[in-house]
């Protein structure tokens, strides 16, 4: 029975090596050790042995199950290990991968226009004044030299809500609000905003668009003034080459009026699609603050005096990256829309 324990021994170690995962390793501890298994059949055995040699046996079997079952947990411990070992390999993260995008969305082309020419403005000392897109007519007309009747009105078909109440046609009445609240001060500010106007939808008439106004007010401000900050304008929007010409016009709050011209930014002035072969491209209306619109204000126009002017962003920005229908603006079809990215700034 001795030999047979020793070979039983041997027998189970071998198979504890040869277990190569953790499911072999306990079918090799259920067949040997347990109550099936070729030692219990031994120490069932027992009772057939003489009874002096039955204390000896008995230590025996014991000595092997304890030796051999230190054996197994070792080899367990070692295939666990490992198992937990593969897994990390398996579910290790390189941390080197780069991340994934986060989809972010871009500014509005007409929002960047508008932001480039305040920052311009803003870098020559203006500030930014808002007003109502509801306004009174007398801001919208009246205190801008269009009184009642005036024929000019004509020239800005209205959203009338009730008879002294609209939607502002342009951003001009922000000029006389600022004026109002400043009393008699200087003033240096652009006025961005929402215009609205009874038209008929095209690919260059939109009912809604913005505006941008400028106004300075002060001691000795002079069209030179103006000539000035808008050749730096033009430049600043449409490249360093560019030139500027100022061409009579009229508009009812400025006296002298004047609309402004770049040299062509395609061409350089020699005529092609964007300025119609004329070199020029017109890109805002301007002039020197009607002494009406100052003294209604309440400024002495014999001591201040200002200029002033008006750009459609929507116009610029069509110029500027060549857009050619204004209703891109407002339908925001994200395929145009998307087109515009931040970092092209
Ligand atoms: N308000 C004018 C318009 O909407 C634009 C304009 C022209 C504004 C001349 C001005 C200006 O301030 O001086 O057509």
């Amino acid at each position: 029975m001795e030999e047979r324990l020793k070979e039983l021994k041997e027998e189970v170690l071998a198979k504890i090596q040869e277990a190569s995962n953790i499911k072999a390793l306990n079918d090799v501890r259920v067949a040997y050790l347990g109550r099936k298994g070729p030692i219990t059949d031994l120490l069932k055995g027992m009772g057939k042995l003489p009874p002096e040699e039955r204390p000896k046996m008995g230590a025996l079997v014991n000595v092997i199950r304890e030796s051999v079952t230190e054996v197994l947990e070792a080899r367990m411990a070692k295939l666990e290990e490992e198992a937990i070992n593969a897994q990390l390999e398996k579910e290790s993260i390189d941390v080197t991968l780069p991340g994934r995008p986060i989809k972010t969305g871009n500014h509005h082309p007409l929002t960047r226009v508008v932001e480039e020419i305040e920052d311009f403005f803003l870098s020559m000392g203006y500030e930014i004044a808002e007003g109502p897109e509801v306004e009174k007519d007398y801001y919208n007309f009246e205190a801008l030299n269009l009184p009642k009747g005036h024929p000019a009105r004509d020239m800005q078909d209205s959203f009338y809500i009730s008879e002294e109440i609209l939607l502002r046609t342009h951003t001009s009445p922000v000029q006389a609000r600022t004026m109002e609240e400043k009393k008699g001060e200087p003033i240096k500010v652009i006025c961005p905003g929402k215009v609205y106007r009874r038209d008929s939808d095209d690919a260059t008439h939109s009912h809604q668009f913005t505006q941008i106004e400028g106004l300075v007010v002060g001691e000795n401000i002079r069209m030179s003034d103006l000539k000035g900050t808008l050749s730096l304008f033009a430049k600043e929007m449409f490249g360093n080459d560019r030139e500027i010409r100022l061409r009579p016009s009229f508009f009812p709050f400025t006296e002298p009026s004047v609309e402004m011209d770049i040299s062509c930014f395609k061409c350089g002035g020699d005529g092609c699609n964007v300025c119609k072969k004329t070199g020029w491209i017109e890109i805002l209306g301007a002039g020197m603050v009607h002494p009406n619109v100052l003294e209604m204000a309440g400024y002495d126009s014999s001591v201040m005096t200002g200029f002033a002017f008006g750009m459609g962003p929507e116009r610029i920005a069509m110029l500027k990256y060549g857009v050619e229908d204004i209703r891109h603006f407002y339908t925001n079809d994200v395929r145009f829309i998307s087109q515009f990215h931040r970092t092209e700034a």
